[in-house]
């Protein structure tokens, strides 16, 4: 079994028909991931690469990390500027029309990240990016949430947008295909047991490639054995009502200017609910 494909002809990417957003959701409810082709204008794609590059270069991502390694790579999250302020990435419709099946239509943007894989970055621990859970504690005593979640629907998606070619030797992200339906489980399963469980994908493809995965799908990055960094994209998607715990410690957690949240479509500003730029402002004088 290998995670879905989806090609978008410039029509589809326009206007997804019924049956690709089915699709979609079908690979998602099945494997917690689904890989598309042609989602994003390869012009625009070369720019956003351009555009981390030149701050990977300049030194300023891994100086404003969010995390400064992980085994060889690091992740820092990206202001909406430049090329990432254009509509036909942040709001491109083949992505939102996915977007309101899966999350419903009041979904938000939970964060813009770029995670660098150096040369010789080394395997990353098997992980998924944020359990819900439901335990009480009761005198000391944790008991967790009995009922079956196993079937729920996704809370929060992560479109990976690769920059660059990935392959089996430059770092592509592992997938345990289906195992979003068991991160939920009372007793979470261990790696050994994820691995017998369900099968693992590498998700290479060439630059143009991009793929959703569901926050509680086990993943984590391959080994980087070529010599030039492995730039991606990780855009993060939530249900309104949803919070990512790696960004409790993170202010501000999407980064846009009030000028520049002007600019967004009034129809499609409500992606940027998180930013402070669209937030009320209330006794901020006793912050300091
Ligand atoms: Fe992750």
């Amino acid at each position: 079994m290998t995670i879905a494909r989806i090609t978008f002809s410039a029509a589809e990417a326009r206007r997804p028909s019924a049956r690709t957003l089915r699709r979609v959701r079908s690979a998602m409810a099945h494997d917690g991931a689904a890989a598309f082709d042609g989602l994003f204008p390869m012009s625009l794609l070369k720019k956003l690469r351009a555009e981390v590059l030149l701050r990977h270069e300049s030194g300023e991502l891994r100086e404003r990390g969010l995390v400064r390694d992980i085994a060889g790579r690091y992740a820092a999250l990206v202001p909406f500027e430049g090329p990432f302020l254009n509509p036909a990435f942040y709001a491109n419709p083949a992505l939102h029309a996915m977007l309101e099946s899966l999350l419903g239509a009041d979904y938000c943007i939970g964060s813009l990240e770029t995670v660098v894989a150096m040369p010789g970055a080394l395997r990353q621990h098997q992980h998924i990016d944020g359990p819900i859970r439901f335990d009480r504690r009761v005198g000391g005593k944790t008991t967790a949430y009995a009922g079956d979640l196993s079937a729920l629907a996704p809370y929060a998606v992560t479109l990976c947008i690769p920059l660059c070619d990935v392959d089996e030797s430059n770092g592509p992200t592992a997938i345990w295909t289906g195992s979003h339906r068991a991160a939920l489980r009372a007793r979470p399963p261990g790696g050994r047991q994820v691995a017998r469980e369900f099968p693992v994908e590498r998700m290479v493809g060439r630059l143009g490639r991009s793929f959703f995965f569901d926050f509680r799908v086990f993943h984590g990055g391959e080994p980087n054995f070529s010599r030039e960094p492995r730039p991606v994209l990780m855009f993060v998607f939530t249900r309104s009502w949803y919070r990512d715990p790696n960004l409790a410690d993170v202010f501000p957690s999407v980064v846009i200017t009030k000028r520049n949240l002007n600019r967004v479509p009034a129809a499609r500003r409500g992606l940027f609910m998180l930013a402070p730029a669209a937030r009320l402002s209330r006794w901020v004088n006793k912050l300091e």
